[in-house]
């Protein structure tokens, strides 16, 4: 499977929405990203173009926040804390597991596009450490066997759209 095609007119729709708008462009930003799941590398031209900044401007904002990605992502993101209160409950072997039922490291997308791995400094689910998200949604009070159902459900949903 490869990642959703970037449908251009509307990448420009979104984009003509911040046309000139003073402060426009991290919120034009989060707005790409939501719909496309990252920041398509072909958007910073036109981004520029509309808000009458350089290209290497867009460019540094995308790299500098971590929230921001020029790669394609998975359909599921999964989010592993490595915050001091989860670390502690052991994080670690939550973070193995994840990547040995994935095959894959922090930063890495699977081929199919199914499944991306990061980690985060704390997720702001201290109190149910240690925890993860996939996607928008939380999973706390984790063990490794408890990562391999949770894991296990997203792929049994797969091509679910
Ligand atoms: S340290 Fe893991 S959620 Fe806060």
């Amino acid at each position: 499977m490869k990642p959703k095609e970037i449908d251009m007119v509307k990448l420009r729709g979104i984009i003509g929405e911040y046309k000139d708008v003073k402060w426009g462009l991290i919120p034009l930003l989060q707005a790409v990203q939501e719909e496309f799941g990252y920041v398509p590398p072909e958007s910073i031209e036109p981004i520029a173009e509309a808000l009458n900044i350089p290209p290497s401007e867009v460019q540094g904002v995308v790299t500098f926040y971590a929230g921001f990605s020029l790669k394609p992502k998975g359909k599921y993101v999964l989010r592993v804390c490595r915050g001091t209160a989860c670390h502690v409950k052991g994080g670690q072997s939550i973070l193995s597991s994840v990547k040995k039922h994935l095959h894959l490291e922090e930063g890495e997308t699977s081929e199919d596009f199914q499944f991306s791995l990061e980690t985060v400094a704390c997720l702001g689910a201290c109190f149910v450490a240690p925890a993860m998200m996939v996607n928008r949604t939380y999973f706390g009070k984790l063990s490794p066997d408890k990562v391999n159902n949770v894991i296990g459900q997203y792929e049994k949903t797969e091509g679910d759209g």
